[in-house]
């Protein structure tokens, strides 16, 4: 599909570029939502990668619907003490922040970005994204981050509505 490819290779730098960004600026921990299987210059990857790190990082949200991407997901970082994943859906919060893995991981009372890089488009209206994000802002203490990306129509709307309709169809969501 038209501009697909250099999309996800945007917003796979904006990925890369915002984890740099977070470690530099302090971020030891990072809950990334809707984390799709690991692959190169992956969040715990890059983060690991800065000199200061010593990042843990937990890409959770990978969704129930997925349970092969979930086990592929595990395989790969099973070695890596300073990752989890998390099988949850975003839509609930409650199931995400309380998850005995995310407990075992990640320490709610230290700055945390919460990472939703491309994954929002899968969350109707209906379901409140806004307040979805708000749940999860409320959970992280002060100086944690949010980082999130997201399509806009803006610039090309044709193709917007073309790309909509693939998102719309597909199996992720
Ligand atoms: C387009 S991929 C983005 C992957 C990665 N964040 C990136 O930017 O390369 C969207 C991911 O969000 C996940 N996802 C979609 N809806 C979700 C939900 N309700 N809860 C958790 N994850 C979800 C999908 O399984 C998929 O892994």
């Amino acid at each position: 599909m038209a501009g697909l490819p250099q999309i996800m290779r945007a917003n796979r730098a904006f990925l890369r570029r915002a984890v740099r960004f977070l470690v530099d600026s302090g971020i030891r921990q990072f809950l990334d939502i809707g984390s799709g299987i690991p692959t190169a210059g992956n969040v715990h990857s890059v983060a690991q990668r800065r000199p200061t790190s010593g990042a843990r990082s937990l890409p959770g949200g990978v969704r129930r619907q997925r349970p092969v991407a979930v086990a592929h997901s595990r395989a790969l970082l099973e070695a890596d003490p300073t990752t989890a994943v998390l099988e949850a859906d975003l839509r609930r919060p409650e199931d995400v922040l309380g998850h005995p893995e995310l407990s075992a991981l990640l320490d709610l009372d230290q700055p945390i970005a919460v990472l939703m890089v491309a994954v929002l488009h899968f969350v109707p209206a209906v379901d409140q994204p806004r307040e979805l994000i708000a749940q999860y802002r409320d959970a992280v203490p002060a100086g944690s981050y949010l980082a999130i990306s997201h399509a806009t129509r803006d610039g090309q709307p044709e193709l917007a509505a073309e790309h909509q309709t693939l998102y719309r169809r597909t199996a992720i969501r």
